[in-house]
């Protein structure tokens, strides 16, 4: 199964909105095998955030990933990276779509809630970046029959 990093950016932490944002990734049938609170580093946010080098909005988005406490999540299942964007919602939260994460809970363009990596290239690098591979639950989950069909060849 598929995996991918998710971090709750210092501003959902602020407003408190951690659980509501957990909830959608579990409601939707994710297994979430990674979970902490820290503050990120700013070596580290560099790191996370170095496809931005260069751009107008790196030096602002580095401060503001590094203002707070975040959440960070690493999430399980079929096709999780591209639903967990989808559930994210498009980048600017005036933008996003209603009933997405930014689309019902943000307006700004930097203050978004929410990271989720966006390819399968950066998945296991962003995971890596936060977690020891001890870290990380691979349980079995126990509803895995009722959220996808098991039965044949292919879980779908
Ligand atoms: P994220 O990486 O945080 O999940 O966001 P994203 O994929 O939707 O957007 P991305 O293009 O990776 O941009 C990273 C963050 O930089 C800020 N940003 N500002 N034109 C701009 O002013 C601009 N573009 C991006 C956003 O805060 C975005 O989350
Ligand atoms: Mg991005």
């Amino acid at each position: 199964m598929q995996r991918t990093l998710v971090i709750i950016k210092p501003d959902a932490v602020q407003r408190r909105l951690i659980g509501k944002i957990i909830s959608r990734f579990e409601e939707k049938g994710f297994a979430i095998i990674g979970l902490k609170l820290m503050v990120i580093s700013e070596a580290l946010a560099r790191k996370n955030y170095s496809i931005h080098k260069g751009k107008d909005f790196y030096e602002k988005l580095i401060e503001f990933m590094t203002s707070g406490p975040v959440v960070v999540l690493v999430l399980r299942g079929k096709n999780v990276i591209e639903v967990t964007r989808k559930l994210i919602g498009s980048t600017f939260g005036h933008e996003a779509a209603p009933g997405t994460i930014r689309g019902d809970y943000a307006i700004s363009d930097r203050f978004n809630l929410i990271h989720g990596t966006d390819s399968v290239e950066s998945a296991e690098k962003e995971i890596s970046l936060f977690f020891e591979k001890e870290n990380l639950m691979e349980y079995e989950q126990t509803d895995l029959k009722w959220i996808y069909d098991t039965s044949g060849k292919d879980i779908i």
